[in-house]
């Protein structure tokens, strides 16, 4: 986990500033790439974004495709496609990143038409990454620009800051992401940002999401449950029949991990430490949070 995607402290002021410097270069944008995080597609979206872009031409992209699940996936891209174009990407193998250049093109097919109408041809399409820490803005513009030719570099009389990297004929793209402040508006929202480790967790905090990511497993993904952590039918019906399952459920994979302190009493911070770990490595399997 790169420690300063986590530790952003989006205070009033900052919100503010970063909401001007996004406005700033949107200027020079035609076509604005969000990023979201295939787990959680909702909460993993600025609550502001459609109202900063206006009507800039948009393309969503599911990034972390390959560790939410499936067939969640495509309902999401059913779904957001009513929006506006959308691809399921993973920035770290590169899988699908080559589509996203098409996609631009497809955008951006009316305006250059009527552009090439008024003599103007081959105008180049600037474009600009924008999302929240950790949904892998920076994993994707590495991966795109290695796959493509080298940097445009300074344009000068554009703006000095700036670099510009090619990702398409006649499309750039701004070597620096906008990095938006995420939603702040519910627990569940709170909870899916820290499973996912938007939100950084420390020690006091870890057991509680621990244990609120067990409750959503246990709801949505019991037989991935069963099979990671080895627990029998018989075993996973008792902890069910408890007034506390998730607890009971986090006790027992400490028992069988050999999480515990003296005694043979649970170590809770250990074994939540490794059921956190465990999920954010996709050890548990393909796992979507939220569904449309
Ligand atoms: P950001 O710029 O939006 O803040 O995100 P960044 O690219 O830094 O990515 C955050 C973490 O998510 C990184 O992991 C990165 O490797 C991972 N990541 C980004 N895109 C994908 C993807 O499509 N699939 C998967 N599986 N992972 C992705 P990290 O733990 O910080 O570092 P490391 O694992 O790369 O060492």
């Amino acid at each position: 986990m790169s420690e300063n995607n986590t530790n952003i402290n989006w205070y009033p002021g900052h919100m503010a500033k970063t909401r001007s410097q996004i406005e700033q270069d949107l200027k020079l944008i035609d076509v604005v790439i969000e990023l979201l995080d295939a787990r959680i597609p909702k909460s993993s979206r600025n609550p502001e974004i459609n109202k900063l872009i206006k009507n800039k031409k948009k393309i969503i992209l599911l990034n972390k495709a390959d560790m939410a699940d499936d067939e969640t996936n495509k309902k999401w891209v059913e779904h957001l496609s009513k929006e506006a174009p959308t691809i399921l990407t993973d920035s770290k193998t590169g899988r699908n990143i080559d589509k996203v250049s098409k996609k631009i093109d497809a955008v951006m097919a009316e305006e250059i038409a009527r552009q090439a109408a008024r003599g103007r041809i081959n105008k180049t399409i600037r474009v600009m990454i924008v999302g929240i820490p950790n949904v892998g803005k920076s994993s994707f513009i590495n991966k795109i620009s290695k796959k493509n030719s080298l940097e445009v570099g300074n344009k000068p009389g554009v703006t000095k800051a700036k670099q510009w990297i090619r990702i398409g004929k006649n499309q750039e793209l701004m070597d620096t992401p906008g990095v938006l402040w995420p939603k702040f508006e519910s627990n569940e929202v709170a909870l899916n940002l820290a499973f996912t480790g938007t939100i950084k967790d420390d020690n006091l905090e870890r057991v509680e999401i621990a244990y609120e990511l067990l409750k959503v497993l246990m709801k949505d993904y019991r037989a991935n449950l069963m099979e990671r952590y080895s627990i029998s039918g018989e075993e996973m019906k008792n902890i069910e029949a408890n007034a506390n399952p998730a607890y009971e459920l986090m006790k027992l994979i400490g028992q069988k991990r050999g999480a515990i302190v003296s005694g043979g009493v649970t170590d809770d911070e250990k074994v939540s430490r490794l059921i956190i770990d465990d999920f954010r490595n996709c050890k548990i399997g393909k796992i979507s949070l939220e569904r449309p």
